[in-house]
């Protein structure tokens, strides 16, 4: 997973049809998804509960992109290495998460995978501030975390706009996570962002048997982003 400032779609799965993970994932990589982001919740950390590492192994295979894992899980470090087992390429923790942030990212980076941190919508940008060695993406939650299909909280614009100047040059990708759409695209890529994770604005109206509204949906999205990315220019 090279860093590049290009805009990438990372559709999340929470919105897919749960019982068909694998052909799911299959084919919003078929509809030209750049990542494949997975919603890990235990019901503690956020009041929802998904998935683990199992489902995560049982669906590395059908994913040939990046396996984009999103912990929403408190405590994190016990469960590391049975999501570096499954075949994650990024895993993503929430700063939030407790005490010891770094020594998680820390944990992370030395089995050899990429490191993300996630930020709530109440968490200030200048909390990364500490951790840019670590780090190859900062997570902007533009939603509360736990469900999908909410309300993008526009208060995050200027969170990401912080991010971006606080990273500077450095190759580190900020994400945006929540109520991702071509109608929202375009303000957090206005901001900084390169990773646009969308789960309802894609999924929603496809299925497995209809993955071309998958497509229409991706590019949409995506337009609307890299035409307001291009003003930046
Ligand atoms: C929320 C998850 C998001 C969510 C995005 O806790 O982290 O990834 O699934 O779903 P939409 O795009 O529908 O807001
Ligand atoms: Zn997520």
């Amino acid at each position: 997973m090279s860093f590049s400032s290009n805009i990438k779609i990372a559709p999340s799965i929470l919105a897919s049809d749960f019982s068909n993970f694998g052909a799911e994932c299959k084919a919003i990589e078929a509809e030209g998804c750049d990542w494949v982001h997975v919603d890990v919740m235990d019901g503690h950390f956020v009041p929802n509960i998904t998935f683990g590492s199992q489902m995560c192994k049982a669906i590395r295979p059908y994913i040939k992109t990046i396996m984009d894992v999103h912990l929403m899980i408190a405590p994190v470090d016990p469960f590391i290495d049975a999501f570096v087992e499954a075949g994650a390429d990024l895993i993503t923790a929430h700063i939030e998460s407790g005490p010891h942030i770094h020594r998680t990212l820390q944990a992370i980076k030395s089995c050899g995978v990429k490191a993300g941190i996630a930020l709530n919508p109440g968490t200030p940008a200048a909390s990364i501030i500490n951790l840019l060695d670590l780090i190859d993406l900062v997570c902007v939650m533009t939603v509360n975390p736990g469900f999908g299909g909410q309300q993008f909280l526009h208060s995050q614009v200027k969170k990401i706009k912080e991010i971006r100047e606080i990273i500077g040059g450095r190759e580190i990708n900020i994400q945006v996570d929540g109520g991702i759409t071509r109608e929202t695209s375009p303000l957090v890529a206005e901001a900084g962002a390169n990773v646009l994770v969308a789960g309802s604005a894609v999924f929603n109206g496809g299925s497995v048997d209809k993955t071309d509204v998958y497509g229409k949906n991706i590019k949409l999205i995506r337009s609307a982003a890299e035409d307001a990315a291009k003003a930046l220019r």
